[in-house]
């Protein structure tokens, strides 16, 4: 399988933990690409019409996209421990990651808003107003954090990738403090193996 991906997407970064969690990582190529909305990395584009990044190819030819797709792709090809439960808990699992797939939407939309788009172009108070849904969804992600225990399934991955981008990208954004549940849980979990290895630079 060949996975295009860029070190610093939040959304590739959820793919590649699952990749390794589920012990996938020899039968994958990782291919890093350069990203951009105004110049489209053509190799990329000749597989994904949307020209976005996470794309896997599969053994067979087909290319899959996007995060959460993939990340049901690769659940689907191990008999180990799925990151995408089939029993009662799927759809709680299902949801945290979509809370955590929208607060990584905003959060992307702002890192162009404030780095890539020219700055006569910017408008602050939609930024302001991204900010308001990522820090909302970083108060549901706080009041669900001590139900995880030592859980590790594609809720709490889209959560380690969502709390590693706002460090990231938005360092001054002080998540921790007035949620102090979700960072003591953030503590242990930027520990993990699969997280230390796609850890952007
Ligand atoms: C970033 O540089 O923050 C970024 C790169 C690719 C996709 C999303 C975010």
């Amino acid at each position: 399988m060949r996975l295009w991906h860029n070190p610093a997407s939040p959304f590739a970064r959820k793919v590649r933990i699952v990749a390794r969690e589920a012990e996938l990582l020899p039968r994958i190529e990782e291919i890093a690409v350069m990203v951009s909305p105004v110049n489209p990395n053509t190799d990329l584009a000749a597989r994904n019409p949307l020209v976005k990044i996470p794309a896997l190819q599969t053994d067979d030819g087909k290319v899959l996209y996007d995060s959460s797709v993939i990340c049901e792709y690769l659940d689907s090809l191990h008999n180990g421990v799925h990151v995408i439960p089939s029993d009662a808990t799927r759809w709680d699992a299902l949801r945290v990651q979509s809370l955590c797939d929208g607060i990584l939407d905003a959060a992307v939309l702002c890192r162009y808003e404030t780095a890539v788009r020219p700055e006569p172009y910017r408008w602050n108070d939609w930024v302001k107003g991204q900010f308001t849904k990522i820090r909302n969804g970083l108060d549901a992600l706080a009041s669900e954090a001590p139900a995880w225990g030592e859980r590790f399934g594609i809720g709490q991955i889209g959560a380690a990738c969502v709390l590693g981008y706002l460090d990231f990208r938005f360092a001054d954004e002080n998540w921790r403090a007035p949620r102090t549940p979700l960072a003591k849980w953030y503590e242990v979990t930027r520990g993990r193996p699969s997280f230390v290895s796609t850890m952007p630079t």
